[in-house]
């Protein structure tokens, strides 16, 4: 088979590796790719958002099937392109992606399904919204409609931070667009677990669970980021949880996808918190987490291009999903300044530190060839992976691990998968 992933960061580095290994596959392309996913793909220099210039390479490469990796592409219908044009591919339509791409239609679609998640209210305009903010009690939580990079969320600890934040996103436009509504939501306490999950339309197949680390600093300080590092299995996950959330969350969510006749064939990224009330859905996502996929896929024994299209087919019921009984902790490296100001365009030297360890990974997000060199090219640069026995063991190994690496203005946080102490 011809396979072509769409995107060019951590994830689809992981997801590239992992079809990589799928024996079915004799042909692997990237657009664009990024210089680590170049050693096991070969990179074309088309943009996520050029969707004719993705369907005629498609076609003319006779590609036999698509994997869409970011989330503004699926939003704005790249999975509809690529089928108009009778190509293959794994991603939710525009209508199902419509479940990320819009917090006020998921909110909308928990409440009138009865999924847990936390009580909102939805306005149009930022008077009304001011308004509602007096009689509101704090801390409380701000969301832009629309997709905003991961950063369209304010938890607001007063009504004068939230009177700022209503402006910020409704009238200043931070967000762009995606402030045009904007979601007021209680503010939830618990641990937070990302669960992600193939689905056909009617069933739905979860993966085994992650946490990840949204604050750019130690103790999660500073401002969101797109994660930080993850681990992989999250302890806090419990079989009873799993089993709560099946019946109560992830099929009556494919259910209510089906329903409103917006059956969701993909990727559903469910973002839980475990609150003392039991676990409730903090957002949905309609592809894979990043950096979750570097530790959840490393850990998965499933040829995952069967996977990809069982859920195509309609026929995730022939598939039994393994998951490797040990556990993976990632550490992203990123540019010193991310999620804002950053320097780019250093060198970056051990990366063949890496070659032939089986239970090492670096996957690349943002980096780029320079001549012979691989140097910086964005916020977050590399994703450093360990598995292990155990969480602990993978911890200490991925630590390790990212001292193999240097360039000028790495950074990272030093406590991710600090919380696995306080499990007994
Ligand atoms: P989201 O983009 O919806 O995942 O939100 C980003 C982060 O904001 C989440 O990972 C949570 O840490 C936090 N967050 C979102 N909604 C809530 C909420 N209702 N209560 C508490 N924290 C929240
Ligand atoms: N790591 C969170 C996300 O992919 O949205």
């Amino acid at each position: 088979m011809k396979v072509l992933i769409i995107g060019g960061g951590g994830r689809e580095h992981a997801i590239a590796r992992k079809v990589s290994m799928s024996p079915k596959v004799n042909k692997l392309y990237c657009a664009p790719g990024n210089a680590g996913i170049a050693e096991c793909a070969e990179c074309v220099n088309i943009a996520v958002s050029d969707f004719t210039g993705l369907v005629d390479f498609a076609t003319k490469e006779g590609i036999d099937l698509t994997i869409v990796g970011p989330d503004d592409p699926l939003v704005a219908g790249v999975v509809d392109a690529f089928e108009n044009k009778g190509l293959r591919v794994f991603g939710p339509r525009k209508n199902a992606a419509i479940i990320e791409g819009s917090k006020a239609f998921s909110k909308d679609l928990m409440k009138k399904y009865n999924i847990p998640s936390a009580a909102y209210d939805t306005f149009d305009n930022s008077l009304e919204a001011i308004a509602y903010l007096k009689t509101s009690s704090y801390p409380m939580v701000l969301k832009a409609d629309g997709l905003a990079l991961g950063k369209g969320v304010l938890i607001c600890n007063s009504y004068e931070e939230a009177v700022n934040g209503v402006k910020q996103i409704m009238e200043d436009k931070q967000f762009g667009s995606a402030g045009d509504r904007l979601v007021i939501e209680e503010f939830m306490t618990g641990r937070e677990v990302s669960v992600l999950a193939f689905c056909d339309g009617t069933r739905i197949l979860p993966m085994t669970s992650a946490q990840d680390h949204k604050r750019a600093k130690d103790g999660d300080q500073g401002l969101n980021t797109g994660g930080m590092g993850t681990f992989s299995p999250s302890p806090f996950y419990t079989t009873e949880v799993d089993e709560f959330c099946k019946k109560e969350i992830y099929q009556p969510t494919m259910d209510a996808m089906k329903s409103e006749g917006r059956e969701f064939v993909g990727i559903l990224f469910v973002g839980l918190m475990l609150t003392k009330e039991g676990p409730k859905v903090l957002e949905y996502n309609a592809r894979f987490g990043d950096p979750e996929t570097q530790v959840i896929l490393p850990r998965m024994k499933n040829d995952i291009v069967e996977v990809f299209e069982a859920c195509i087919d309609g026929k995730l019921d022939r598939i039994t999903l393994e998951f490797e009984d040990n556990a993976a902790v990632c550490v992203i490296l990123a540019s010193y300044g991310y999620p804002d100001h950053y320097v780019k365009g250093f060198p970056i030297s051990g990366l063949e530190t890496f070659d032939r360890k089986d239970d090492y990974f670096v996957f690349h997000a943002g980096t780029k060839k320079d001549g012979e060199a691989i140097v910086t090219d964005g916020g977050r640069v590399l994703g450093v992976t360990a598995t292990g026995m155990n969480l602990m063991e993978a911890r200490k190994k991925a630590y390790e691990a990212t001292n193999w690496i240097d360039y000028a203005n790495k950074y990272m946080r030093h406590d991710i998968g600090k919380a696995i102490e306080e499990v007994k």
